[in-house]
């Protein structure tokens, strides 16, 4: 009998399929949602498994896990920041996962979601007062738009979004949310469609890696007259985050709008490398 725990429920399903000991370590770690268990992008890829990746031994990690699909995590790449996430058991790959209150529907191999962000997700819901209205940059499949259409009082969100793929689940998203009238989609290069946008944001979400520096001016044309606040996502040194907060401010000073810009919070999302992070810095606009 396993010691009861998954890893243990692992091996002995696992070890019980090839009818032998395990020919090399099992994964420790992966993500279980819904019926689906997604593998680190290294988990059984070692020459010892070589002869045993297929069919049966997905089976065996699923039943194992008890899940009925199995993935395997790859690398985000792209200008759509697709997952690299291969199917391995299932050939459906839509999935609903929920969160601190919301439906997050999408494709896992064409879109990613970033579970580390989870936390990072709840607060756009938490810090967004009544009445804003918020642009959200990068909005894919509606990550931190939905936490801001579901748990504040907004009065629109605008989600701006190039990815065809990632528009469909969105869509897809605000009705299962319930809350399609609250959001307007914007199609295409958020640098062009946000031009219909101009002065009516108090916030704007520019939540792109590894940087977003490209659609800065146009956040800030996005900004009501009297200012607001904008927060921007990228990739720091684990031992400089004030520096690469206070660089990425230097970068909205230079394009020179008449506009004060000050850091109000330095957020640490997760460890997104060795030595790397993932942060957000919350900067006023004023
Ligand atoms: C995947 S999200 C980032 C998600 C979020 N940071 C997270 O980790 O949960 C970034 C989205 O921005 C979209 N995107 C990138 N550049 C864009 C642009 N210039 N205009 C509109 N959408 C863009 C990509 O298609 C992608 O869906």
């Amino acid at each position: 009998m396993s010691d009861g725990g998954p890893h243990g429920r692992l091996a002995e399903s696992v070890s019980e399929y090839l009818g032998i000991n395990l020919p090399d370590s099992l994964p420790r770690k992966w993500e279980k949602f819904s019926d689906v268990v997604l593998l680190p992008s290294d988990a059984f890829t070692s020459r010892d498994w070589a002869e045993f990746r297929g069919q049966g031994l997905w089976q065996a990690v699923a039943d194992g896990l008890g899940a009925a699909r199995v993935g395997q995590i790859g690398e985000i790449t792209g200008d759509y920041r697709e997952s690299g996430v291969r199917m391995l058991l299932g050939d459906n790959d839509w999935v609903v996962r929920r969160e601190s209150g919301v439906d997050y529907g999408y494709s896992m191999t064409k879109c990613m979601f970033s579970a580390g962000n989870v936390n990072e997700r709840r607060r756009m819901g938490e810090v967004v007062s009544p009445n804003e209205v918020v642009v959200d940059m990068f909005s894919g499949i509606g990550y931190y738009s939905l936490p801001v259409l579901i748990h504040s009082e907004a009065a629109h969100v605008h989600c701006c979004e190039w990815n065809p793929e990632a528009i469909d689940a969105l869509k897809w998203n605000l009705d299962r949310n319930g809350v399609r009238e609250n959001c307007t989609i914007h199609e295409g290069d958020n640098r062009l469609s946000s031009g219909i946008l101009k002065g009516i944001a108090d916030r704007v979400i520019l939540g792109l890696l590894p940087t977003s520096e490209g659609s800065f001016g146009s956040s800030i044309e996005i900004l009501r007259g009297s200012g607001g606040t904008i927060h921007v996502h990228g990739l720091s040194k684990a031992d400089s985050h004030n520096e690469w907060s206070e660089e990425v401010v230097r970068k909205f000073r230079r394009l020179d709008t008449g506009y004060d810009f000050e850091i109000s919070d330095i957020i640490r999302v997760k460890s997104y490398a060795p030595k790397w992070d993932h942060l957000v810095v919350d900067i006023r606009v004023n």
